[in-house]
């Protein structure tokens, strides 16, 4: 969380995933070039390495786009969340790799700027096997690099978390230009069909996680079984107060708002689901001495009004919330962010 902006420490864990994450991109490079050598005596180490570190950008790319949905599902793998930006860093740098020494091997030589040669060697737009793929891999390249440069939180709170994350969901643009890429380039040589195969599981993964996740995380449909009670005007029915774990919450969908549901020490509170850093479930973060943590990256937030505690300055929208008869009714109109909305007790009955 943030008040003023402070460099990130570099703690132990994060060494550790540098390292192991470091370790991985060398150990497929070398056995890639390696490999590469072994199979065919010809290849140049260039050809070889244009190929490692492309490939290698690719897989990385799936982990990084698959991560999210994978917390989402289950939370055990929520430590590879935490350092998502490393591999983003890192999938940049192995495409700048890859593109630089494509240019230099295919660009360099000729009398025009080896980028303005990249732009201009084909216009073939018209079919499949001419297509310049190389623009889409500079296409691409630009978004990895805005994305790296601007992945350290001073950029988050330098740009706001909406702009922030608007640029960041480039991702899925630069995903897309690096499938074609791949598609109209290298697989329109290639006859082995384990290549666009390799290519479609990936892609198949990618949608299905995060459609299944996307499924995972609908909250529940909002139960009006008790429509009879006489319901405060406005407040919808959305459980029982004993669907809810205590320190915990549910997570509903009300009027098209995401809404968090907590329940600790005897009180309900509701805010919105949708954490200030970068969007996180707040609903599937728990109540820790009398803050709600956000399961991601851990900020932390007052459930009364939504702040986060002194010093930090985040602050989520809250809703009115009652509890009647064992049931909880929301009020789905969202109060400006930081409202400060009394608790309802699990003892209170209609006025
Ligand atoms: C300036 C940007 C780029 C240029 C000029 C470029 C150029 C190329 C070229 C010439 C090939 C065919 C190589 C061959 O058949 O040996 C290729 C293939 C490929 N590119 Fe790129 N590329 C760029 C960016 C990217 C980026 C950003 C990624 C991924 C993050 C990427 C991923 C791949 C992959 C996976 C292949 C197929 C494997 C291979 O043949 O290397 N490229 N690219
Ligand atoms: S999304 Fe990062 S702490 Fe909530």
């Amino acid at each position: 969380m943030s008040q003023a902006y402070r460099a990130v420490g570099w703690n132990r864990q994060k060494r550790r995933y540098d390292a192991t994450l470091g370790a991985g991109v060398a150990a497929y490079v070398a056995i890639f070039v390696g490999g590469g050598f072994a199979l065919d005596a010809q290849a140049t180490a260039e050809t070889l390495l244009i190929r490692a570190c492309g490939t290698a950008a690719l897989l990385l790319l799936h982990v990084v786009l698959c991560i999210g949905p994978l917390c989402r599902l289950d939370p055990r793998f929520l430590p590879l969340l935490y350092n998502r930006r490393h591999l983003g860093v890192t999938t940049f740098l192995l495409g700048a790799t890859h593109g630089v020494v494509a240019i230099v091997q295919f660009h360099a030589l000729g009398d025009v700027n080896p980028l303005v040669s990249v732009l201009v060697t084909s216009r073939d737009y018209g079919t499949l096997a001419g297509f310049p793929f190389q623009q889409l891999g500079l296409a691409a390249l630009c978004i990895l690099f805005a994305m790296a440069a601007t992945s350290h939180d001073f950029w988050l709170r330098a740009l706001s978390a909406p702009v922030w994350k608007t640029l960041h969901m480039l991702v899925y643009v630069a995903y897309a230009l690096i499938v074609a890429h791949v598609s109209l380039g290298a697989l329109q040589a290639e006859r082995h069909p384990v290549l666009p195969a390799l290519l479609m599981l990936g892609v198949a993964l990618v949608v299905g996680l995060h459609v299944r996740a996307a499924a995972h995380e609908m909250p529940g449909d909002v139960d009006r079984t008790a429509a009879a009670l006489a319901l405060p005007a406005g407040f919808v029915d959305v459980c029982a107060v004993d669907d809810i774990a205590d320190s915990r919450a549910r997570t509903v969908c009300v009027s098209g708002e995401r809404v968090a549901v907590f329940k600790y020490g005897g009180k309900v509170s509701a805010v919105s689901n949708v954490c200030r850093h970068q969007n996180g479930p707040i609903g599937e973060g728990k109540v820790v001495r009398g803050c709600i943590v956000c399961p991601w990256h851990g900020y932390e937030y007052r459930p009364a009004d939504g702040c986060a505690p002194p010093p930090f300055t985040e602050q989520l929208p809250t809703f009115a919330v009652r509890v009647v008869a064992g049931r909880v009714l929301v009020d789905p109109t969202p109060n400006p962010p930081g409202t400060y909305v009394e608790p309802a007790s699990l003892t209170s009955v209609l006025p």
